[in-house]
């Protein structure tokens, strides 16, 4: 495993779609390994999706484990399909650092995936876990929370939050 660079705002890989993954191959599992290790080593990092490290395939991992939560979930070619409800959120972004910012996000959705080892999998998720999946699927899309955001904070000034 190799921790990889993040990606940050303003590099033109992160506004790109992502292309579904066709094989799971070594070379899927590679990068699903690495962006594991970037994720655990990043500061509160609660989710990563692949375009953060530079590769436009539809991959993420959410992982609320540090906070007792549910996790890891390493995700291909995750679809979202059905989302209900309403909730706001305080985001933050590995690749956006020091920036907050309240987000309208789903309160349930259901994510089809397929799992890192290609069987099919689907997650019921609510409250801050489905706020996560949210934000990572948009990150394959090219879109980042500062584009749906209402409200911005500067992290410094508010509490540790997490990352994702
Ligand atoms: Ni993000």
């Amino acid at each position: 495993m190799a921790q990889r660079q993040i990606r940050e705002v303003g590099d033109d890989i992160l506004r790109k779609k992502s292309r579904p993954v066709e094989e799971i191959d070594e070379k899927i599992q590679q990068l699903i390994d690495d962006m594991y290790e970037t994720l655990k080593v990043s500061n509160d990092g609660i989710g990563i999706a692949a375009p953060q490290v530079g590769i436009l395939k539809r991959v993420i991992i959410v992982d609320l484990s540090s906070e007792g939560g549910e996790g890891p979930y390493k995700l291909i070619n995750p679809v979202i399909k059905k989302a209900k409800g309403e909730q706001i959120c305080r985001e933050g972004c590995l690749s956006v650092p020091g920036v907050l910012g309240d987000v309208v996000r789903p309160k349930e959705v259901v994510v089809e995936a397929l799992n890192e080892k290609g069987k099919k999998v689907t997650i019921k998720a609510s409250d801050l876990l489905a706020i996560v999946l949210c934000h990572e699927i948009d990150h394959l899309d090219g879109i980042l929370f500062i584009d749906k955001a209402t409200d911005f904070y500067d992290a410094d000034e508010e509490e540790m939050e997490d990352d994702l």
